[in-house]
């Protein structure tokens, strides 16, 4: 089956044409065309997505990356191509966005697919809109089924798959339960899956997410966005000097017997920290980095401890795009392997840590397959859980 691939929930644009094979556990995938745009350098000066500017700059990608991925897959040549009824397009607003999507679809070939895949939430709505208007109207047009995919879903899938080659993957033998540890800009959550796409959340955050909390304390102590990366490079200096000079940080709700988060907190003892100081030098800045990090660590490897021995888990897989952190990789990796041996620990690719369209063709492809979602017509949900995927 032949899947093209779209993600708009954010700031990355992305659109990717797999081949997937098989079902269950023996699912494999081949990349034959992978196109990413990321925006973040655009939001930086907002610190922050800025919902409106994301929703234009997926309108005026979308098109020229879905060209790119399908041109690499070598579907740039084949097939008839098709003109677009104005009908088709009525639903999008934008006359731009129209113009693109219908030259789009009016200049190339219509590409061999058997099956459309879009995030349909959670995320940024306006952006989410963007890729689906983008995704149905190529639907509607080439005849082709649609599906929505819930992105942290995606995120889940995308560290259950293992890198064979450079652009194959495969899962390895899934053993349920798996319990996820969701760490990225909006969410931050332990769910688990007691058997393919069934869920039960475990806790969630009360405030802000890991990948934001790690977004403002960079922006506090004058580090740019996306903030993860930056303190992740700001701490490893700081260990490698090694001397914290006595800086200290919280670490919320670590006793608390239930399996929620709290971050916002730890932003704000880190805004009092910083107005207390005299003056914010590299040193300090990079101390600060150093220690917040443990203090999230510290917080995440409890609280998947205790879920871990609550569940039963047999595997542990953590997603998102603070999954690329170095300092909770090894604490979780420690965690596991100190006091659960059996439990295999699965983070995604380096390459598919953050958002990617990847994953949600993966994602659609297993519920496709399983039959856990049919085909049909697609609505932008912001706040979708899980347990509604
Ligand atoms: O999953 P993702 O790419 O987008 C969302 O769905 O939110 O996650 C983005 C988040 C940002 O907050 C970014 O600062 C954080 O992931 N992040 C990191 C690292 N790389 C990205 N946080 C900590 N350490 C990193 N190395
Ligand atoms: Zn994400």
């Amino acid at each position: 089956m032949i899947i093209l691939s779209i993600e708009t929930s954010c700031d990355e644009t992305a659109v990717a044409v797999l081949e997937a094979k098989g079902s269950f556990s023996g699912a494999s995938f081949t990349v034959l065309g992978n196109a990413l745009y990321s925006q973040a350098h655009l939001h930086a000066e907002y610190g922050g997505v800025y919902p409106n500017l994301a929703k234009r700059e997926h309108q005026k990608n979308l098109a020229p990356l879905t060209r790119e991925a399908l041109h690499e897959a070598g579907f740039a040549a084949k097939g008839e191509k098709r003109t677009v009824a104005p009908t088709v397009l009525a639903h999008i607003r934008e006359v731009e966005f129209q113009k693109d999507i219908q030259s789009f679809i009016e200049e190339n070939a219509t590409p061999p697919i058997d099956l459309i895949a879009v995030t349909k939430g959670p995320g940024l709505e306006p952006a989410l809109w963007a890729g689906i208007s983008f995704a149905e109207t190529l639907a509607k047009v080439w005849g082709v089924p649609i599906i929505g995919v819930n992105h942290m879903e995606g995120h889940i899938v995308s560290a259950l798959m293992k890198k064979e080659s450079d652009n194959q993957f495969a899962f390895d033998a899934v053993r349920f339960p798996v319990l996820s540890l969701l760490i990225s800009g909006g969410h931050t959550e332990l769910v688990l899956m007691k058997e393919w796409f069934e869920y039960e959340l475990i806790g969630k955050t009360r405030d802000d997410a890991v990948g934001e909390a790690f977004d403002k304390v960079a922006r506090i102590i004058g580090l740019p966005y996306p903030g993860g990366p930056e303190i992740d490079r700001a701490a490893q200096r700081a260990r490698e000097r090694g001397d914290l000079h006595g800086i200290s940080l919280p670490r919320p709700m670590i006793a608390d017997r239930g399996s929620d988060f709290s971050f916002s907190g730890l932003k704000t003892a880190v805004l009092y920290l910083v107005r207390e100081l005299a003056e914010l030098s590299d040193i300090i800045k990079e101390n600060i980095a150093w220690e917040f990090e443990e203090a999230v660590r510290d917080v995440l490897v409890e609280k998947t401890r205790r879920a871990l021995e609550k569940t039963g888990a047999k595997t542990l897989v953590v997603g998102g795009g603070v999954s690329a952190n170095r300092t909770i990789r090894m604490g979780l990796e420690a965690l596991v392997e100190g006091a659960y041996p059996d439990v295999q620990l699965n983070y995604p690719d380096r390459t598919l840590t953050g958002d990617n369209a990847i994953m949600i063709g993966a994602a659609a492809y297993m519920r496709h397959t399983l039959a856990k979602t049919l085909p049909g017509s697609v609505k932008a949900q912001g706040s979708l859980s899980l347990a509604e995927a």
